[in-house]
């Protein structure tokens, strides 16, 4: 059996048990007592859904891997706007931002562009996940998208670690992970995955960042 269609099955075969897991959850949730006697149960529910909610991720990840590497992206070409497209991870990452205490903020020009807008929001959310991750409390991250030529320029800067120019040449690489990888969470796959959403758009993604200072990761998309 080649790797991609083995981690596809396994990412296929894991879906069941895991929602039967997440269902049990939910009725702990639901059964537990009210009070104090309860906390404890209502505590380890919510840990196990954030846990297997944390495995889907991954195993959603690993499954388009194996589509990137079979060849198989599905890409389902469609006109958008890109002020829907950044308005749409601003309000999926408010909440995350404000429990990290980082400033978020989307600014987009009236620009339509030409993508599959699912695939396209996953590339940005991508991006903006790792911001989020490498950018200490009080910081801001800048969700960002303007016109470049004849195409959209998405981009996404933040105030945290920056990056090395040595690393800066291998993010990209599927499983790659910096030095602080005892330190946080992730197996290297989203900076790939959004690398190669692009490619099959046709479009570019790169990285300017300084360390200490912070990074910018852009991409650029056809505009319609
Ligand atoms: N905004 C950023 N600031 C600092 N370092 C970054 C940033 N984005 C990516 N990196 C570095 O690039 C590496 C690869 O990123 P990538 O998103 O591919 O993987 P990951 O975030 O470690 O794991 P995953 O995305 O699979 O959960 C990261 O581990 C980190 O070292
Ligand atoms: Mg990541």
């Amino acid at each position: 059996m080649m790797r991609d269609e083995f981690l596809s099955i396994v990412a296929h075969d894991l879906a069941n048990p895991m929602n039967a897991i997440s269902l049990r959850a939910t009725y702990m949730l639901g059964t537990a007592p009210a009070g104090a006697e309860g906390d404890p149960i209502r505590d380890s529910a919510s840990k196990i859904q954030a846990g297997v909610q944390g495995m889907a991720v991954l195993l959603q990840d690993l499954d388009d891997v194996a589509s990137i590497d079979s060849g198989q992206l599905r890409i389902r070409m469609q006109e958008r706007s890109a002020e829907t497209i950044v308005a749409d991870l601003v309000d999926a990452f408010t909440p995350l931002c404000g429990e990290t205490g980082v400033s978020l903020v989307g600014r987009a020009a009236a620009l339509r562009l030409t993508c599959d807008p699912n695939r396209a929001k996953q590339a940005l959310g991508n991006l903006v996940a790792n911001a989020l991750k490498f950018t200490p409390r009080g910081g801001t991250i800048t969700i960002e998208a303007a016109l470049s030529g004849d195409e959209v320029r998405f981009s996404v800067t933040d105030t945290g670690s920056g990056i090395s120019p040595e690393a800066c040449e291998h993010v990209f690489e599927r499983y790659w992970r910096g030095k602080e990888r005892d330190l946080t969470k992730g197996v290297g796959l989203g900076l790939y995955i959004a690398k190669s959403i692009v490619d099959a758009h046709g479009g570019k993604i790169w990285v300017d960042s300084t360390v200490g200072r912070g990074s910018t990761f852009s991409f650029t998309l056809p505009a319609a």
